[in-house]
């Protein structure tokens, strides 16, 4: 594109389009990202920048990588043979045959899904799902009340926000949608109160147990958690969390849902990431890899206790299950199946992880972590304090990576790497070799060393 091309497309999207959540002052001084194309793992600005995209479109959605015709072929084909049937009792085959589907790769029980456009409906749906099902089973018909953590994200529209902590979008919403509270979340490296780490799994779930204790259990509905956090980077739980919020979430008969929008379909070297350490819960809630980014779809599975028990879901869109996001999901998991993209992003994210460790040694770096295909570097000024920078600095080196051709994120307090399930090996080398280079660079420029 030449510059004057170039220019009127930046002033059209400064005057006509809204970008959401960056500021208005960072899009005039940084400039938006404008892309035009893209192949395999890179994509490219309209300036003829390419960059090798370690975040899976921004989202982490794009779980393949760019240019998957299959995928495009199959949302084709499914448009001209049949796009859409309605909603209610219609369906269209595709549809019935994606719950098939996800009924067989999805663990245990879990068993019947609805569908909607994106993870926040996803979850709306879910906290949903969690209330109809006490109301139907009748022992806690007044269960309303839904308890997430705090730093959690899980979505933008009104209920999915009110169990929202992180990024700063809630505030804006509120007094909100009623019923709604957190815990503290487990995590590892700035702990909560900064306990240490051999104590936070304890002490998260017993906060768990007296929270629904002090809430009624008669009153509360469903726990709602990510199985491993986004906010300030790849939050890992400690190994026992997950079973032992499963058995306080049995004892008062509260739905687990698990928020598995960016986790699910392989981001953690699992299916679902859950698997990892061997939990069920009764509602999981998935969105963007389940089509790689092809097409917006988001999903609620239940178990088969939850879906017996409803007479019906009271619950209603246009677009659920739309035929073209559907055939879209099929082609998706056609190919983690035939290509075994699960193993390989297990295996892929273990060699990442490992060639990241060699961070730990640049004096701004105070963690690394991360589960399968998604890892991330948490940045503090003092590794003793692990006081997180509060001026620009890991934008700066997020930034700075970008200007080396590598795209990853900025998350809070770290840079997260969440690359398509496809990425090589040289992939990974080339993160990790800018990434360095990057921090010390920005180091330098910033007497930081
Ligand atoms: C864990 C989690 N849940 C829900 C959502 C909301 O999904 P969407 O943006 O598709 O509405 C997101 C989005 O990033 C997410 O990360």
């Amino acid at each position: 594109m030449d510059a004057s091309n170039l220019d009127a497309l930046t002033r059209d999207a400064l005057d006509y389009f809204l970008f959401p959540l960056a500021s208005k002052e960072e899009i005039r001084t940084q400039g938006p990202m404008i892309f035009t194309s893209s192949d395999g793992m890179e994509i490219t600005d309209a300036g003829g920048k390419t960059y090798l995209d370690m975040m899976s479109c921004h989202t982490r959605a794009g779980s393949l990588g760019y240019g998957q015709e299959r995928i495009a072929r199959a949302i084709y084909d499914q448009l001209v043979s049949l796009h859409y049937a309605g909603t209610i009792a219609n369906v269209v085959d595709v549809t019935v045959n994606l719950s098939a589907r996800m009924a067989d790769l999805a663990p245990g029980s879990l068993t019947s899904t609805v569908f909607a456009g994106s993870g926040s409906e996803a979850n709306e749906m879910s906290i949903k799902l969690a209330r109809q099902y006490h109301i139907a089973k009748g022992d806690k018909p007044h269960a309303h009340k839904v308890i997430s953590r705090w730093n959690a994200y899980h979505g933008a529209t009104m209920g999915a926000i009110g169990c929202t902590d992180y990024l700063g979008t809630r505030a804006i919403t509120e007094p909100g949608v009623p019923g709604y509270s957190r815990v503290p979340a487990p995590n590892l490296y700035r702990t909560p109160f900064g306990m240490d780490p051999s104590e936070v799994c304890d002490y998260c779930v017993d906060f768990l147990e007296q929270h629904i204790v002090h809430e009624g259990p008669e009153m509360v509905s469903a726990f709602i958690a990510e199985p491993v956090m986004q906010g300030d980077g790849v939050q890992v739980p400690p190994d026992d969390y997950f079973a032992r919020v499963r058995e306080v979430c049995d004892k008062y008969d509260v739905m687990l849902i698990g928020d598995e929008v960016i986790t699910g379909f392989g981001r953690c070297g699992y299916w679902f990431a859950l698997e990892h350490w061997g939990v069920e819960c009764d509602i999981m809630s998935t969105a963007k890899a389940i089509t790689a980014g092809y097409f917006p779809l988001g999903a609620s599975t239940v178990t088969r206790k939850v879906a017996d028990m409803l007479p019906a879901f009271t619950h209603i869109q246009t677009y659920n299950g739309h035929p073209g996001a559907c055939a879209a999901a099929m082609a998706t998991i056609d190919i983690l199946e035939s290509e075994n993209l699960i193993e390989r992003g297990r295996e892929t994210g273990a060699y990442f992880l490992d060639r990241m460790q060699r961070l730990r040694d640049l004096p701004v770096v105070g963690d690394v972590r991360g589960l399968g295909m998604w890892t991330c570097i948490d940045f503090t000024v003092d590794k003793k304090t692990k006081a997180p920078f509060t001026d620009d600095t890991v934008k700066a080196i997020t930034r700075r990576m970008a200007d080396l051709g590598v795209l990853g994120g900025e998350e809070g307090t770290a840079i997260e790497f969440g690359p398509a399930l496809v990425a090589s090996r040289e992939d990974v080398d080339r993160c990790v070799d800018v990434a360095e280079q990057a921090i010390r660079e920005v180091m330098a420029d910033r007497n930081l060393a």
